[in-house]
């Protein structure tokens, strides 16, 4: 199999094309598409489309057009969530991707809009996506409850109701996995799905998946105590400024390491049981990925 730096490159250019032609040909506001283009142009690692296509690459499944619409709907989430957290009234960033953030280009109210658009956008293309019908109501039962209420709007505010006061280590590994966890858990489930895979199978995905969440929070979290702005293309050092709960700021930065550590081996051992229980699963892909975070 392939490494995952060739399969990224290969599979980059499709994601984005289907993200950004589903906005060109949907939104019916010059300005509003022009906020909303900017921000899905402006790269990010495409790190939770990836998983779902890593996944149907691990069962030998060769991607179609709706699986590429799913893994855009799911970016286009994300984006928006990007959005708002950079909003001056959530963690008031002025740098993503590399770039002035959306309200610094657009104003607040485009950009709270743009973020709007996103969301809904992600869920229109779902429903008139290519999916077969049984699989397509289940995925927009799976995306919206990771993204909303129950999901990252939920993560979201409890990170917020989490500054200025010091959220317990379990309190803090909760917020994580609704904030950042259930995004990555709807792509690895989605693969499985996408993939036509057992129950038993989706589920283990979905285990490996809160391993990798919260494994990807806390590298977040120890890159903004650690790394630089020219690195990462966001402020670094906001968490601390807004005194954020974090690993780091629970654990100290030793602490964190280890829990990072910690989640990616369980994580890792997940994907060794997953290739026990499926013949057709190959690890390797995921492996690399899962190596990809460590720090
Ligand atoms: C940043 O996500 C927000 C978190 C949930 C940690 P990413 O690190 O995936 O950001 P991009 O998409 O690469 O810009
Ligand atoms: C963001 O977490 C999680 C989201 C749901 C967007 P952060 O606030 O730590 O993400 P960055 O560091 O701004 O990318
Ligand atoms: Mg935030
Ligand atoms: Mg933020
Ligand atoms: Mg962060």
């Amino acid at each position: 199999m392939e490494a995952f730096n060739d399969f990224r490159k290969q599979s980059l250019p499709l994601i984005e094309k289907e993200m950004e032609n589903f906005i060109n040909d949907y939104t019916a506001n010059e300005r509003l598409k022009e906020a909303m283009l900017y921000s899905i142009k402006a790269g990010g690692k495409r790190f939770r489309p990836l998983l779902i296509l890593a996944v149907l690459r691990s069962f030998n499944k060769e991607a179609q057009i709706h699986d590429y619409q799913v893994a855009a709907a799911l970016e286009m989430v994300h984006t928006y969530s990007l959005i708002h957290d950079d909003l001056p009234a959530m963690d008031d960033d002025d740098l993503r991707r590399g770039k002035p953030t959306n309200h610094k280009i657009f104003g607040e109210a485009h950009a709270i809009l743009a973020g709007d658009g996103l969301l809904t956008a992600a869920f229109q293309l779902l429903a008139i996506s290519q999916i077969e019908s049984n699989q397509k109501i289940l995925l927009i039962q799976l995306l919206s409850k990771a993204s909303g209420t129950q999901g990252m709007v939920a993560g979201q505010a409890g990170d917020l109701q989490g500054e200025n006061r010091s959220l317990s280590l379990n309190e803090l590994a909760e917020v994580h996995e609704k904030k950042t966890g259930a995004l990555i858990e709807f792509a690895l489930l989605a693969g499985g799905i996408l993939a036509n895979q057992t129950e038993e199978v989706v589920d283990l995905l979905g285990t490996f998946a809160q391993h990798l969440g919260l494994a990807f929070q806390i590298k977040d979290d120890l890159l903004d105590a650690t790394s630089s702005e020219e690195a990462l293309g966001k402020q670094v050092g906001r968490d601390e400024e807004l005194n954020k709960s974090t690993y780091p700021s629970l654990l100290g930065l030793a602490g964190a390491k280890a829990a990072l550590t910690d989640q990616l081996s369980m994580g890792s051992s997940i994907l060794t049981i997953i290739a026990q229980t499926s013949s057709e699963f190959h690890s390797e892909l995921l492996q690399e990925l899962v190596e990809q975070l460590r720090l």
